[in-house]
């Protein structure tokens, strides 16, 4: 928006210069043409550049470049003045916008601009300069005005020199992977009216606010999701000419919003969104009248809706979602007659929906264009006054106990481009209805409109997301859906009961997310667009081999990148055409019956970060992944896998974090490099023919030493790359997860992944290492059934966050130490069957398990009947106050695996469909350990 503004101003002033120069020198208006060297450099700039969509096609030859594409130059002395290659195909969600990639000029910017010595304007955003730094040279175009680089890729340190730019107004860094070390460069860019510094990491910037402070002209600033963690206070503000504060997301730690904010009084845009702000919505801001935009969601204030609002009779949007809010809807609000955008999730409201559609339904009804009432605790039916907001285009009320029959005046509502009414008690929406608005999105997960597949879309011809997932959808999908789908990006209808052959969708060009798991689907696997990105066939009856699936235009590079094929009946051999799935990231092709060696050509895979080919009857070895080096998760679990784990698997597996090689027959020694994979956190070697010694080097596995490692930003970065691929829906899908996270944030991130060793059922022998205690992170150490022999390390105590210990059938001897009594959170133990003898260390902790926990063994005491008659002197046992536990840290651990994943990728994650996706990565990894006591109302 401010952009188009600037942009606007701008244009207007060359404009009228050029006019006035023409007319001055000739009367009838002429041509100069382009100068020759500016046209070369357009030529240099343009070599450098792939260009898919031919949007630099004009730029040939010797045409008069002034007439290329996005090329204007002064009338008068034929300079280039301005170039615009913004990337125009560029779609939005609410919370942001995002590039077509297919529209994208990528490559790098040839220096040759700089021969455009009299440029004022130059716009490269949502292109592809693929994560180099900023160029130095655009520090020296010192006639800029106007600098927009936004969404252009560029990575590294902001250059200082930037300062140079002396004559710019418009500065746009946003949205790439930016830092800066401070801002002291700032101040030289004296005529700055505008700066969008959003996404650029301003944490060592402690000076932002004192810099931005200084800049004269300064009207709009943008600084979301920079990292500023803190909001300082300002003796004096100048910026009494700020009609734009942008702040999202930056994570505050102050409680309250400073006093300076409240002065800004000609502020028309301000957006607090996310930032951990406490209390009441604050009373200062009451004198903010001139607000056309207050958005305050995802804090955690924690008053009613405020009355004096009634106030801003400017206010078009308001935001107050994911607080800690209550109350009502207000009377007063209908006199917001400028009202077009109301966002209320997760206010507590306690009202009838119809009461909220009278009170909007005068002034306010005809401009609304968004209503978002997620999960506000609305009750009551759908009144025919729902089809009085005529020109509503986002319409959200899933998540609330709105009963009855969908109205027909949803009928009247001919813009509406998105409907969410998942999660309610809805019902009736007529087979035979003909809509009159041509919807882009429409979400009705667990809906129960009817068991039919609603034939009613067939009218759809602009939709491209589709959810209808957890409908209660049975029978077939009509053919003619499938034929009038080819606008669809994200269709999702799993967890159906729908049945039949999937048809082949090599025609779905557009398609990038199908997400079909969990229904009924039998027969082949369809023939699909190398364009898809997503594809989830998983849990269905799919069968046969996978050959025409995998190997269809095998010459052609897939841009497939999530794939589960989990929980079919697919069988034979994994084929060898994977040359072209570069782009593959997670590979799930588990619970299915595939057989042979792994191909040689999954060693294409070079992007693959997660791999699941639990229960198959593969074979063989594992040597095809050898360079697959970017997996985190391995899970290659139940099959017939027969040799040793490879020596190179620290060094090629470098960055795993998941490795599960369970059941199968992999035999002989572990080898020393497995101790190399210092991000490992869940190790399952279990039920296989291992032998040997645990190696001692086991000290090594470092993410199993701390609590506060940073293994888990691996994964982390898996969905970050999930999250930003995903045409997300909208930002208040997003906002949604930040109440689940409000509780993940009491967790901060302290706690990420859980840690497992499971040893069990192989024939290690030896004594247990003593080196493991160093794992004080470990949490579930399970060694059970081989042959260790030996004590118990002594130090066991040190390993402080163990929760379940299993080293029962072994031939373990002496006596249990007695540090195994401070283990405060364990609340699993089995030594039974042992050789161990003495009396039971007395501890709270120890005394509270069942006595099968220490059968078969020579032990006495409690909880054993056998009594100690020999009394063996144990320090005061210190009887384990549970009231001295850190609650959360209790709740955190039990909660282990989701707190932890929660805090890492919660705010990442950009809708409820990939926070779906996540409960199922969730699955996928956690299959095996489906965990100690998630014992919280979670
Ligand atoms: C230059 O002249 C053309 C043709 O008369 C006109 O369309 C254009 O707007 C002018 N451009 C500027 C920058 O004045
Ligand atoms: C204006 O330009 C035209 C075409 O270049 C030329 O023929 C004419 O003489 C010029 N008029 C004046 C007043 O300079
Ligand atoms: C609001 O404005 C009134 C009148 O201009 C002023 O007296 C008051 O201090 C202002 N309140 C805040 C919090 O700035
Ligand atoms: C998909 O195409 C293949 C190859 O043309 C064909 O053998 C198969 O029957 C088709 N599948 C369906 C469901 O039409
Ligand atoms: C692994 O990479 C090496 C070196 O790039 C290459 O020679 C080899 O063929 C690759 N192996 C597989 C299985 O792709
Ligand atoms: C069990 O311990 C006793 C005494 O320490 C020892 O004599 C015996 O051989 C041990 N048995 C096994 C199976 O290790």
């Amino acid at each position: 928006m401010s952009g188009v503004l600037v942009f606007a101003f701008l244009l207007f002033e060359l404009l009228a210069i050029a006019t006035v120069s023409v007319s001055f020198s000739n009367g009838s208006s002429y041509h100069v043409g382009c100068l020759e060297s500016e046209r070369r450099a357009l030529l240099r700039f343009k070599q450098d550049l792939q260009d898919p969509s031919n949007r630099l096609a004009s730029w040939i030859g010797y045409e008069d470049c002034c007439a290329w594409a996005g090329v204007v130059c002064d009338n008068v002395t034929g300079h280039i003045v301005e170039l615009n290659l913004r990337n125009p195909f560029t779609y939005c969600d609410l919370s942001q916008s995002k590039a077509n990639p297919r529209s994208m000029l990528v490559g790098k910017v040839n220096p040759s601009l700089l021969d455009l010595k009299h440029l004022s304007y130059l716009d490269l955003s949502y292109n592809d300069f693929q994560g180099v730094q900023i160029p130095r040279f655009i520090c020296s175009m010192g006639n800029l005005r106007y600098l927009n680089l936004s969404y252009t890729q560029f990575v590294g340190m902001i250059p200082p020199q930037l300062g140079n730019l002396s004559n710019l107004q418009y500065l746009d860094l946003s949205w790439n992977f930016l830092y800066v070390e401070n801002l002291w460069w700032l101040p030289g860019l004296s005529f700055l009216k505008d700066l969008d510094l959003s996404y650029v990491n301003l944490s060592k910037a402690s000076d932002w606010l004192r810099v931005t402070n200084t800049l004269p002209s300064l009207v709009k600033l943008r600084l979301s999701r920079c990292q500023l963690h803190h909001l300082p206070p300002l003796a004096i503000a100048n910026f009494s000419t700020l009609t734009t504060l942008d702040l999202l997301y930056n994570q505050f730690d102050n409680s309250f919003v400073p006093n300076w904010v409240f002065g800004l009084i000609q502020l028309v845009f301000l957006d607090l969104r996310r930032n951990n702000f406490q209390g009441p919505i604050p009373e200062g801001l009451q004198n903010l009248t001139s607000l056309k935009h207050l958005l305050l969601d995802s804090n955690r204030f924690n008053s009613s809706i405020p009355n004096w609002l009634y106030r801003f009779n400017r206010l078009e949007s308001l935001g107050v979602s994911n607080n800690s809010l209550q109350g009502r809807v207000i009377r007063s609000m209908a006199s917001l007659c400028n009202l077009r955008s109301v966002m209320l999730s997760c206010v507590k409201l306690s009202q009838e929906i119809s009461e909220i559609f009278d009170i909007f339904s005068g002034c306010v009804s005809s401009g609304l264009e968004i209503l978002v009432l997620r999960g506000s605790s609305v009750s009551g039916h759908l009144t025919y006054k729902l089809g009085q907001f005529k020109n509503l285009y986002y319409l959200d009320l899933s998540n609330n106990s709105i009963v009855g029959p969908i109205p027909f005046s949803l009928g009247h509502l001919s813009t509406l481009q998105f409907i969410d009414l998942s999660y309610n008690e809805l019902n009736g929406m007529n087979d035979n209805w003909i809509p009159p608005f041509q919807l882009a999105t429409l979400g009705l997960r667990h809906c129960h409109l009817g068991s039919r597949f609603p034939s009613w879309l067939h009218s759809q011809k602009h939709l491209n997301y589709l959810d209808l997932s957890y409908s209660g959808i049975t029978g077939s999908i009509p053919n003619i859906f499938w034929s009038s789908a080819s606008q669809i990006y994200v269709l999702d209808l799993s967890f159906n009961q729908i049945h039949g052959q999937i048809p082949n969708l090599t025609n779905a060009a557009q398609l990038e997310v199908l997400s079909l798991g969990s229904n009924s689907f039998s027969g082949a696997l369809p023939l699909i667009s190398s364009n898809l990105i997503e594809l989830d066939f998983s849990n269905n009856s799919i069968s046969g081999s996978i050959f025409h699936f995998i190997c269809y235009r095998a010459h052609e590079l897939k841009k497939l990148q999530f794939l589960y094929l989990r929980g079919n009946f697919l069988q034979g051999e994994l084929t060898d055409c994977w040359m072209n799935y570069q782009n593959l990231m997670i590979l799930d092709l588990s619970n299915n019956k595939f057989t042979g060696n792994l191909p040689i050509s999954l060693g294409s895979l070079i992007s693959l970060q997660s791999l699941h080919l639990r229960k198959n009857n593969l074979s063989g070895t594992i040597h095809s992944l050898k360079n697959c080096t970017a997996l985190l998760t391995l899970d290659v679990g139940e099959n017939e896998f027969v040799e040793n784990i490879p020596t190179w698997i620290g060094e090629r597996f470098s960055r795993m974090v998941v490795l599960i090689l369970r059941s199968n027959k992999f035999h002989s020694l572990l080898p020393k490099g497995l101790c190399d994979l210092a991000f490992l956190q869940i190790v399952d070697l279990a039920d296989n023919n291992l032998s040997g010694e645990v190696p001692r080097c086991i000290h090594n596995l470092r993410a199993m030493v701390t609590l506060n490692s940073h293994a888990g930003k691996a994964i982390q970065y898996q969905f970050l790359l999930y999250a930003s691929r995903a045409p997300s829906t909208a930002m208040l899908l997003e906002d949604a997860l930040v109440v689940m996270k409000g509780r993940a944030a009491e967790y901060k991130c302290i706690l990420n992944l859980v840690r497992i060793i499971d040893f069990s059922k192989n024939n290690f022998s030896g004594k247990i290492p003593l080196e493991v205690t160093n794992l004080k992170a470990l949490q579930s150490f399970n060694l059970s059934n081989n042959f260790f022999t030996g004590r118990i390390p002594e130090s066991i105590g040190a390993m402080r966050s163990l929760e379940s210990i299993d080293f029962s059938l072994n031939q373990l001897s002496g006596e249990i130490p007695q540090s195994m009594s401070s283990l405060t959170y364990l609340n699993h133990l089995n030594l039974s069957n042992n050789n161990l003898t003495g009396k039971i260390p007395s501890s709270t902790q120890l005394q509270s398990f069942d006595a099968s926990s220490y059968a078969g063994n020579d032990l006495c005491g409690a909880p054993l009947p056998r009594n100690c008659s020999e009394h063996v002197s144990t320090p005061e046992d210190e009887n384990g106050d549970e009231d001295e536990l850190d609650y959360w840290l209790y709740v955190s651990i039990a909660l282990g695996f989701m707190g932890g994943f929660w805090c890492l990728i919660g705010p990442l994650l950009a809708s409820r469909r990939w926070r779906y996706k996540y409960y199922n990565f969730l699955d996928r990894v956690g299959d095996r350990i489906v965990f100690v006591n998630i014992r919280t109302d979670w």
